[in-house]
């Protein structure tokens, strides 16, 4: 019993911080392994000891045969007013008192032990009879009279010592009980009770890890969103599923278009049968117009929707004016008269200035946006319940953040899904689908997937943890097809069609967007010359690219899923491992005026410098785990040699998300406000201060004092609201 009492106590407080740190800290690859090995351990120590705790008595009668152990009488005699029962008479009370009634659990101490018999037939001889003889008439002395042994009818659990008085569970024991879950050899009561928290903690954790994979299809999510926004174009991807009965219920408000104008309200539904049957296709057409002044209805793009791409297509929206804000809607294809029932009534996005206007003098768009980035998402987590595991609360406190400065889209770094986290559930495209159908059907993400225009990169667990195959896993493909269809389709156009990475301008500012898995040696390689994060095209069209932006651009985003600053431990999957690929890149990058890296992927916010000129802004989570334990230090890698320096470490926090002013509308001042949010408060900000390039020097902005610098700015704004307000 000493030993199962140990197995019970340990199991069961390995289990409780198991299970806590799963839920609640990290929900790592251990949970579906370690809580049902804990747990079965800790029910078996449970039933295991709980066998031996003696038995109150069950009936007065009973009571009565337990020797007092002082004068006081028991309980049971008070209430029986009968005399104390003989000392010491062991088992033998059951011969003197043979109407005493055997205990009711073990009725099969009644059938005569027959060595043949197996146990479960026992039982169930035992059931048919308690079935016929319901008053068990004709039991006790009857039966035992069968045997000879007088104790041949007891059961194990009645030879117990129940004659001697209970013994009471010490402090210690129940302290021990309570806190870690150690059954006691004194209280069942207190035994099934820790066993039932646990039960009840088990059933949370199979919950969470399991209802993802097993449930949560949201085969009927519908979502419509922007991806890449420039001067003249957006990408809308949606997914439209074929109308399922819930579609057409909702299909009773759809409202309808009176000439081509759609009005503000719907006042006229129409039958939906008749809508259903007219549609010729799964999917939508987009009408969009200008609000601002409110324009015509333009006839925009059909959205074409199958199966094989799970319902979701993205497509094209161009031919729009720059810097304009645009309102669009879904039509059901084939039928212009009606608003899709699974969309929103109207949405909204505002295309981006032109870069070449930007270029040649002051614009009050293109040079003073903000945009935000932040990386790795799972919904439901931390864990609240049943109920809460498509909250994304990160996603909440963004789109509040979001809405109140202004930000024009988010740059989102990897670990959108989580497909290997808790559990991989195989290579299967549907289960990589499945994991994006999740994350946009938190109602959180797709609020903010519904007003934030989102810019994607993949990282390693949109395949599989630490991915450092290139194309040779069979995870890859499925792996690739789904984040392209979910999220990458929508990115700014690649270079080569089939590439994930891909470079974009906004107004006087340029990014790069690195692939940092598909074409990755093997992290474990030797860090020599030949091991690549990018793979030799991928650096040859970043160089390119670093050569063309390099004086005709202000400010420069490098976009990498991973860490280019090697301050933290472990830093395998990160360019801490690929330092010499790193060396040839910032051997360039140092020389490049204003740049500036984005990156996620540890957990963590840091900032950093890199030789001095590159500064790095790691962020994330955006809504998951942060680490209980430190892992960044200066003394790291190239810390330790001065090229990274530390500027700012938050690493704790369920959701960060850092938000990137750019404002260059005082050429010789360009400036990105750098302001760090966890859990949607202000938590750290820093101005980056830019080297004007000389050719804007030498461009007409005002290369001015800050007095007049300002002034030049409310003059020009002045003039914006003007020009906006009236013409
Ligand atoms: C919108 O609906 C309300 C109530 O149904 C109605 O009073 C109003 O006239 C409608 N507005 C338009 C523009 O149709
Ligand atoms: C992918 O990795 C394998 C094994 O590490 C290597 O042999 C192959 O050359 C790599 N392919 C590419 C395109 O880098
Ligand atoms: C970028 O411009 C700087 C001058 O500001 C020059 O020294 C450097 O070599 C250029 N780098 C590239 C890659 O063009």
């Amino acid at each position: 019993m000493g030993f199962a009492r140990s197995v019970g106590g340990v199991s069961s407080a390995l289990f409780r911080f198991a299970a806590y740190a799963f839920l609640l800290w990290i929900p790592g690859r251990f949970g579906p392994y370690l809580l049902p090995l804990f747990f079965a351990l800790h029910t078996w120590s449970t039933l295991a000891v709980s066998r031996t705790v003696p038995r109150r008595p069950s009936t007065p009668a009973e009571a009565a045969l337990i020797p007092k152990t002082g004068d006081a009488p028991s309980f049971a005699e008070i209430l029986k007013e009968g005399p104390p029962a003989p000392k010491n008479e062991g088992n033998a009370v059951h011969e003197q008192h043979p109407h005493v009634k055997p205990d009711p659990d073990a009725d099969a101490a009644v059938v005569p032990a027959s060595p043949a018999g197996s146990l479960s037939k026992r039982h169930k001889k035992n059931r048919k009879r308690i079935a016929n003889d319901p008053l068990s008439l004709t039991t006790g002395a009857a039966a035992a009279a069968d045997s000879d042994d007088p104790d041949a009818h007891l059961t194990r659990r009645q030879k117990l010592p129940r004659n001697r008085p209970l013994p009471k569970a010490t402090l210690s024991q129940i302290v021990n009980n309570l806190v870690f879950g150690t059954p006691t050899p004194t209280s069942r009561f207190l035994n099934y009770l820790s066993w039932g928290v646990n039960a009840l903690v088990f059933a949370l954790a199979m919950d969470a890890i399991w209802t993802p994979i097993f449930a949560m299809d949201e085969s009927s999510l519908a979502f419509a969103r922007i991806g890449a926004v420039s001067h003249n174009a957006v990408k809308l991807t949606a997914r439209i599923p074929p109308p399922s009965p819930l579609v057409a219920a909702a299909a009773a408000g759809v409202t309808p278009i009176v000439a081509g104008v759609v009005p503000a309200n719907n006042s006229d539904p129409l039958a939906d049968d008749e809508l259903l049957a007219e549609d010729e296709f799964v999917g939508a057409k987009v009408i969009y117009r200008p609000t601002k002044p409110l324009g015509k209805w333009t006839s925009g793009p059909e959205i074409h929707t199958h199966e094989v791409d799970d319902w979701v297509a993205t497509v094209n929206v161009d031919g729009l004016w720059a810097a304009t804000e645009y309102e669009y809607r879904l039509l059901r294809p084939s039928l212009e008269t009606a608003h899709h029932p699974a969309f929103p009534h109207s949405q909204y996005f505002t295309t981006f200035s032109d870069p070449a206007l930007s270029a040649a003098g002051p614009s009050s768009e293109g040079t003073h946006y903000t945009f935000a980035s932040s990386s790795c998402l799972k919904p439901g987590f931390p864990y609240t319940g049943p109920w809460g595991k498509s909250e994304t609360r990160g996603a909440r406190h963004f789109l509040r953040v979001a809405e109140r400065v202004g930000v024009r889209f988010m740059l989102f770094l990897g670990d959108f899904i989580y497909a290997d986290v808790p559990w991989h559930a195989g290579n299967a495209v549907e289960q990589y689908y499945k994991r994006y159908r999740q994350t946009f059907a938190s109602p959180e993400v797709k609020a903010m997937a519904e007003k934030i225009p989102l810019i994607n990169i993949y990282d390693d667990h949109e395949i599989l943890n630490d991915y450092s195959a290139n194309e040779t896993s069979p995870a890859f493909g499925p792996a690739n097809k789904a984040y392209r269809t979910y999220v990458g389709n929508a990115n700014y156009d690649a270079q080569q069609p089939d590439q994930n990475y891909y470079d974009f301008r906004v107004g006087d500012s340029a990014f790069f967007v690195w692939d940092t898995r598909r074409y990755r040696s093997d992290n474990a390689l030797e860090d020599t010359e030949d091991k690549t994060m990018l793979g030799q095209e991928q650096r040859e069209a970043f160089f390119d690219w670093v050569s063309r932006v390099n004086q005709t651009v202000t400010w420069k985003f490098v976009v990498s899923s991973v860490p280019v600053m090697s301050l933290w431990s472990h830093g395998e999957d990160t360019w801490a491992a690929f330092l010499s690929e790193r060396d040839a890149i910032l051997d360039v990058l140092e020389h490049v005026p204003n740049v500036i890296v984005l990156s996620g992927d540890r957990h963590e916010f840091a900032a950093a410098s890199l030789r001095t000129t590159v500064t790095e802004f790691s962020t994330s989570p955006f809504n998951m785990f942060y680490l209980p334990i430190r892992t960044l230090s200066q003394k790291h890698h190239r810390g330790a040699t001065g090229e990274d320096t530390l500027l700012k470490y938050i690493p704790d926090g369920n959701s960060k998300f850092t938000t990137f002013e750019v404002d260059t509308r005082v050429a010789n001042r360009p400036v990105v406000r750098v302001r760090v949010y966890v859990d949607g408060a202000e938590a750290w900000h820093l101005d980056v201060l830019g080297q004007p390039l000389p050719r804007a020097l030498g461009r007409g902005i005002p290369v001015v004092e800050d007095a007049v610098g300002q002034l030049g700015k409310g003059l020009r704004e002045l003039l914006a609201f003007i020009r906006r307000s009236w013409w």
